[in-house]
């Protein structure tokens, strides 16, 4: 954001609903969430949200020319919510046509994780800056980056005397960057990218074939093994009246009641994608294989049956977190 600011003369920076880019207090002002923002404001002035795959919204803003960085997650983090192919090669042009940098965030997408080195690498963009970080080092040290273009580097190191504005006590650490390079190293040595696009489409595919099983499953999605389940009300009456219950109470609770079993039955460690929302998400290892794939897919259909069963020890685990929570105050929270 510092450099987008120093290299354009602009200052707005300009994100996406929805968007999760990190609790610092930068980081946090173009985070869209209220739930990570509550309680930290004022945040930094000029910042706007703008529409998931509008792109009209996007040119309303950069219009005015005044938008220094239009900053997205190609995959949201938070609901694994992917951009549309026309939507962001149109939004790269328009950011070229208004004089604005595009930063793509690939924190999360970055290094292998949805198939290919970087996301933005599936629809042939060229952002003008790219952040790194999570598995930039194996996750053995501490590590995160930028890489930019070298007139906006020079434009924030201008001068001689300017060659500390931005530092950190750890940047450039040798060990980091060591465990970066040996990270590197693997990825291509053991074709971990390619086994992310292959395993990532046999995943869908089979994820395909639970939601044509189960009613409850609204929608599969992903890129490479960057996958969301998202699940919608179910059919049958009764189930109908537990799905509205939990919901009153908590609208994450239900991804909960997934995740759970997952972990405690299965040993399988998934993720609620966001707050407020009924996704499950799951970013398997680079290395899986088939049979961590069949793993998978039998346990989480076998969470998915045990949520037919009502009343049944799953929602007997929500009515508890629903009572729990109740009994913190966690509803009245307003969440
Ligand atoms: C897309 C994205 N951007 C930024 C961040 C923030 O990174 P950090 O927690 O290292 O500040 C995250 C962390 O989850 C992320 O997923």
């Amino acid at each position: 954001m510092k450099f987008a600011r120093c290299a354009s003369g602009r200052s707005r920076i300009i994100a996406v609903e929805g968007s999760y880019h990190g609790l610092s207090m930068g980081a946090l002002s173009i985070t869209h969430s209220g739930n990570f923002r509550e309680g930290f404001g004022p945040f930094l002035p000029d910042v706007s949200f703008v529409k998931h795959n509008d792109i009209e919204d996007l040119e309303r803003h950069l219009k005015k020319k005044d938008v220094g960085a239009f900053i997205i997650e190609l995959v949201q983090g938070k609901g694994v919510k992917i951009v549309a192919d026309d939507y962001i090669k149109a939004a790269r042009e328009l950011c070229r046509k208004y004089g604005t940098l595009f930063i793509s965030d690939e924190v999360q997408t970055g290094m292998g994780r949805t198939g290919k080195l970087f996301a933005y690498q599936h629809w042939d963009l060229d952002p003008d800056i790219i952040t790194m970080a999570k598995a930039l080092s194996g996750g053995y040290v501490p590590a995160a980056g930028f890489v930019t273009r070298r007139e906006i580097y020079q434009k924030v190191y201008s001068r001689l005397d300017r060659c500390v504005v931005h530092s950190t006590t750890f940047g450039r650490n040798n060990l980091a960057m060591a465990c970066g390079l040996a990270t590197l190293n693997i990825l291509e040595e053991e074709k971990l990218m390619e086994n992310a696009a292959f395993r990532g489409e046999q995943l869908l595919n089979r994820l395909r074939g639970l939601q044509a099983k189960h009613d409850i499953i609204k929608e599969v999605r992903g890129k490479g093994l960057m996958l969301a389940i998202e699940f919608k009300e179910p059919a049958s009456l009764k189930l109908k009246v537990a799905w509205k219950a939990i919901h009153a109470v908590d609208k994450g609770l239900f991804a909960q009641m997934i995740v759970t079993p997952l972990l405690q039955k299965h040993r399988i460690l998934a993720q609620v994608a966001g707050h407020n929302m009924d996704v499950v998400k799951i970013l398997p290892p680079l290395i899986i294989g088939d049979k961590e794939i069949d793993h998978f897919i039998h346990a989480l259909d076998d969470a998915i049956q045990s949520i037919a069963t009502f009343p049944g020890p799953v929602w007997d685990f929500g009515t508890n977190l629903v009572k729990a929570a109740l009994k913190n105050g966690y509803a009245s929270a307003g969440r």
